[in-house]
């Protein structure tokens, strides 16, 4: 197997002892930084890391590709664990309604929201939905961003859910490796208006659906939105049992918009994530500590729809696993980058820096599942990000600006 060295990075970043704590309680030096540092890897798992001086004798007088990258910065893949973006159509009047003081809720109610995009979606054939979402995914790749979860769920019927998860499939073997995809089932993203209740809709569609996905085994996780008005504490148990069945990781929307104790629910189902948790409270914060399940932060989205924010820094104390991720959606937080994301965000949760970067790499990437990345470590899969600058302070300090290599 071919093996490759990357030589004498102005510094690499890499999380060994955040990978080692499980990404939780991280003090300053948890970065792992590492001052002209070099990396060799084959194309499985990182085989060494340290500093360029001090790589062993013999990969160098092997004749390997020795690539220079002086200069530029490297940290563990960066993962946007939450996106929804295979969609059509467009919402940014309802920004314009939010300005002028309508809430998320009351739009939603009037015939906007998830169902205006699921009209929009409809409109659009398989092969322009797929065309949009790679152009999407173009960009997000090109902020750095290597591992992307994707939602299905702007269809709402059996046919078109079952036509965004398998484009979400042929997106995945498109543009892999260079890109990982998680395929995310969730048509129990809102109710459509041709089904009477969320009961029926998660046993006519839902349901079925999954089981049919399943047999295929082309998804990765499940998704719900649990909320007032969306899907029930019982929906949510139906759709996890029947995730489990097929061996399908869970996920969930929780406490958005209201303490429906999502959170316990989703750390009762072990499952991966729970996302959102704008109103969760102690217990719930106390259930996701002494878990597995990742705390996913959102804050584009209490951003861009002026909600208060998650509780950070209390997740972080109590000792809960905390990511964050972008939500890019056409609705509640239509932004695509997540660094600048994550720049905006760490001084208002008050997040320190290593608690910052591995809330988008290693947390992240243990939000979908994927165990083996995350942390610059010999024997993890050699997934990185790297920057064209010389310091990792200034990636994020750059607010908005892009320096990906
Ligand atoms: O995560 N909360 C549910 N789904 C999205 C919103 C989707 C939309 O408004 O289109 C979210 O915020
Ligand atoms: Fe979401």
């Amino acid at each position: 197997m071919t093996i490759k060295i990357f030589r004498n990075f102005s510094e690499i970043a890499t999380l060994s002892s955040a990978h080692h704590k499980n990404g939780r309680r991280l003090n300053h030096d948890d970065l792992g930084l590492i001052k002209n540092g070099s990396i060799v890897f084959n194309q499985e798992k990182i085989l060494w890391v340290g500093e360029d001086r001090n790589i062993p004798e013999d990969y160098l007088r092997k004749g390997h590709a020795e690539i220079d990258v002086s200069g530029k910065v490297c940290v563990p893949e960066i993962v946007d664990s939450h996106t929804h973006l295979v969609f059509g159509g467009d919402r940014s009047h309802e920004y314009t309604m939010r300005l002028n003081g309508a809430s998320y809720e009351e739009i939603a109610n009037s015939g906007g929201g998830i169902l205006n995009t699921t009209k929009g979606t409809n409109a659009l054939t398989r092969n322009e939905l797929l065309k949009s979402a790679q152009q999407r995914v173009k960009t997000i790749r090109s902020y750095g961003v290597g591992t992307i979860e994707v939602k299905s769920g702007y269809g709402l019927s059996f046919e078109k859910e079952y036509e965004l998860s398998h484009i979400i499939h042929d997106l995945k073997n498109i543009v892999r490796p260079d890109v990982q995809i998680i395929n995310t089932f969730m048509a129990a993203h809102a109710v459509p208006i041709t089904s009477p209740n969320s009961y029926q809709y998660m046993k006519e569609v839902v349901l079925p659906l999954l089981d049919k996905l399943g047999e295929e085994q082309i998804l990765d996780c499940v998704d719900i939105f649990h909320e007032q008005n969306y899907f029930s504490h019982d929906d949510v148990v139906s759709l996890f049992e029947r995730a489990q069945r097929w061996n399908i990781r869970v996920k969930i929307h929780a406490d958005e918009f209201n303490d429906n104790k999502g959170a316990i629910l989703a750390v009762k189902h072990s499952a991966l994530s729970a996302d959102h948790l704008l109103q969760t409270k102690e217990d719930g914060i106390i259930a996701l500590a002494n878990s597995e399940t990742v705390a996913t932060l959102l804050p584009g989205t209490g951003l861009f729809l002026g909600k208060p924010q998650a509780n950070a820094r209390a997740m972080l104390d109590a000792g809960v696993r905390v990511s964050i991720a972008s939500d890019f959606n056409p609705g509640s937080s239509h932004c695509d980058n997540l660094i600048l994301i994550a720049s905006i965000s760490a001084p208002m949760y008050k997040m320190s820096q290593s608690e910052m970067w591995c809330a988008i790499t290693l947390n992240a990437a243990h939000a979908v599942g994927l165990k083996n990345q995350g942390a610059i470590v010999e024997g993890l899969k050699p997934r990185f990000s790297i920057f064209k600058t010389d310091s990792i302070d200034r990636i994020t300090y750059n607010w908005g600006k892009n320096l990906a290599n």
